[in-house]
């Protein structure tokens, strides 16, 4: 069976981009292929969080994923730091990747611009932990969002890199999978952009009923069309992207000839949009109470997943520190 890994910083509450953009998706693959899901705790260093913020967020995930339906028991979950194998791993690529092409990283360059006082180390390796994370486990798809694609560019290029100094053929390049054959970009509420915590425009799992509402209501949008079939604006297309998502393409449709007759009231698309995401939401939420209140759960959960990706990642280690010249420990 194929193998498939992906990861997720933990920094705050799931939203719906991360839904769309990722966790829909490996509830669906768990059943298809041999999954494991992480939680990147040490990648989340890179933006220097306190400890009591790394513990509340790695216990919040966890408990956002196994509400979203993701099964420890299909595909285990485990958090990065409980795993020390992949910082041998992160430091071999770190010797094979080159200042010039880290540098040139979109995310580090906005990293860069976004906390100019703390450009750190971690925030330049940051590819080689990810692609250590990923070919740890010799992932053959690894399901992330449009934004990651350089990243996975980056894991694909380093394995090929490993392959050709040691003259092996043994890591193979990970594919990046899309939910539905391709990247989807969530918008934010706020008509611009993508949705992103740090934009504050999300629409969170556990928001209650009022507040989905209310932020639904609130997105922005324009006067309305002014010509029949008018190419929409960016904030127009985005609310019809959010809502394909949130009630499905017949709805999106219908909303869609409306907006082309100029007979679209955005009023009742978003009543619409905001029944559907409750609905969506109501039994998510409620999960979410249920497992964040059982620690003795999570406890349990996070260390079989520990174990399980500690055990292949040994095989590993152990493989690459023959192919380097290491002695076996
Ligand atoms: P983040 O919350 O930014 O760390 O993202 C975690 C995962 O969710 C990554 O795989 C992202 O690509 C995905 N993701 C986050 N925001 C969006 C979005 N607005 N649209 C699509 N995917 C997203
Ligand atoms: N960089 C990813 C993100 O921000 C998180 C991540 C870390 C990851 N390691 C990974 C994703 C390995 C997939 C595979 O979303």
């Amino acid at each position: 069976m194929e193998r498939v890994i992906s990861g997720i910083r933990p920094t705050g509450n799931l939203h719906l981009g991360n839904y769309f953009g990722a966790v829909k998706s490996f509830v669906k693959m768990q059943d298809e292929y041999d999954c494991m899901f992480f939680i990147a705790d040490w990648h989340s260093l890179t933006t220097h969080p306190t400890p009591e913020n790394i513990r509340k967020s790695v216990k919040t995930i966890l408990s956002e994923y196994l509400a979203c339906g993701i099964d420890p028991e299909k595909a285990p979950i485990y958090v990065q730091s409980d795993v020390k194998q992949v910082l041998e791993l992160y430091l071999y690529l770190n010797m094979n990747a080159y200042l010039g092409e880290l540098e040139r990283v979109t995310s580090f360059k906005e990293k860069v611009r976004k906390q100019p006082d703390n450009v750190n180390a971690g925030l330049l390796t940051y590819p080689c932990l990810m692609a250590a994370d990923i070919l740890m486990h010799k992932a053959d798809k690894v399901p992330v969002g449009k934004d990651q694609e350089q990243n996975m560019e980056m894991a694909r290029l380093f394995a090929r890199r490993f392959n050709r100094i040691y003259n092996v053929d043994y890591f193979k390049e990970p594919a990046s999978f899309y939910f539905a054959h391709k990247a989807v970009k969530v918008p934010g509420l706020d008509g611009t952009g993508k949705m992103g915590k740090s934009e504050g425009n999300c629409l969170y799992l556990c928001d209650d009923e009022k507040t989905v509402t209310k932020k639904i209501m609130r997105a922005v949008t324009d006067q309305g069309p002014t010509q029949l079939n008018q190419e929409k604006p960016e904030v127009i297309q985005n609310l019809f992207t959010l809502c394909e998502l949130i009630c499905g393409k017949d709805a999106a449709e219908y909303y869609n000839d409306l907006y082309n007759n100029m007979q679209i009231r955005y009023g009742d698309m978003k009543k619409q949009m905001a029944a559907d995401a409750n609905a969506l939401l109501a039994p998510i939420r409620e999960r979410i109470l249920a497992y964040s209140s059982d620690d003795a759960l999570l406890d349990r959960i996070m260390r079989q997943g520990a174990e399980k990706a500690a055990a292949r990642a040994e095989k590993t280690i152990e493989e690459v520190r023959e192919i380097i010249g290491f002695r076996k420990v």
